[in-house]
């Protein structure tokens, strides 16, 4: 393994800082469950304060770089070819339920290029990091995507749309026309940890519409990084910002159930 960079060292530094406050307060939000109105705001502030958490120290680490904040939006800084794209909490709708799945996620983009991920699950004590150029590891281990060939043979994540957002019944074709040819289909609920699993080989292939760039540039450092494709589901490549929707697969996954998705498969 080559020795973790200063730069993946300062992401870490900063997402394990943020975390021991989300961790603090997912002990909390079991309390919160049997009140009625429930730990909606509890969860929102303890998002905030991760956020925060992470923007000090990353701004304390690089000073003057830009930032893309889930909740803070984007914030010009006196660099403007460096942003960090930041995710304080991945899985907010799991952490709001006592649902031990969810992470931080954190990517650099330099000039438009992301550069660098690193995701964040507090409660496996996983770090999934990746580097342009120099692999994807997950806690010191090197990260492959699987090596299935057979759409039959694979383990496939989403995401499905909840209340207020668009795209039930595209959901409902999507998942019709692919239960049938894979080995299974999860919606794990944390888009982050979603794409780190395809990195580590845990799923063969994601998909999902409508995310934002801070639910997924980690992630896709870490598949390019591990040997996979991202692009979209018509298939088109590389994967940029405004596409409308990601799927991310080993190579030789990504044709068929880019094919599969889009209805073009017999
Ligand atoms: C959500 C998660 C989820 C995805 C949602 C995202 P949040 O992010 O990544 O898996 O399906 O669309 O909004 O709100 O928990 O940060
Ligand atoms: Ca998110
Ligand atoms: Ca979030």
């Amino acid at each position: 393994m080559p020795p973790q960079s200063a730069l993946i060292n300062v992401m870490e530094k900063a997402a394990r800082k943020a975390a021991r406050g989300l961790r603090r307060d997912f002990g909390e939000v079991e309390n919160l469950q049997v009140s009625r109105k429930g730990p909606a705001d509890f969860v929102s502030a303890a998002d905030l304060r991760a956020e925060e958490v992470l923007r000090e120290e990353l701004e304390r680490a690089r000073p003057g770089y830009s930032f893309l904040l889930e909740e803070q939006g984007q914030i010009d800084g006196a660099d403007k070819t460096h942003r960090w794209i930041v995710d304080p909490l991945d899985g907010t709708t799991n952490f709001l339920h006592g649902l031990a799945h969810f992470a931080i996620s954190i990517a650099l983009e330099r000039e438009g290029q992301l550069v660098a991920g690193l995701v964040f699950d507090p409660i496996k004590d996983e770090t999934f990091w990746g580097e342009k150029g120099k692999g994807a590891f997950v806690n010191g281990h090197r990260l492959r995507v699987t090596a299935r060939i057979d759409l039959s043979d694979a383990l496939i994540a989403t995401g499905i749309p909840f209340r207020g957002q668009q795209g039930h019944e595209r959901t409902t074709g999507e998942l019709s026309a692919l239960t049938h040819r894979v080995a299974g289909i999860r919606r794990f609920g944390s888009a982050s940890l979603d794409l780190a699993y395809v990195a580590a080989g845990r799923f063969d292939g994601f998909w999902e519409h409508g995310l934002q760039p801070w639910d997924i540039a980690a992630g896709i450092v870490l598949v390019r990084e591990a040997g996979g494709l991202v692009g979209d589901i018509e298939g088109r490549q590389p994967y940029t910002f405004n596409l409308k929707n990601i799927l991310a697969a080993n190579e030789p996954l990504f044709t068929p159930l880019s094919r599969a998705l889009t209805g073009k498969a017999p």
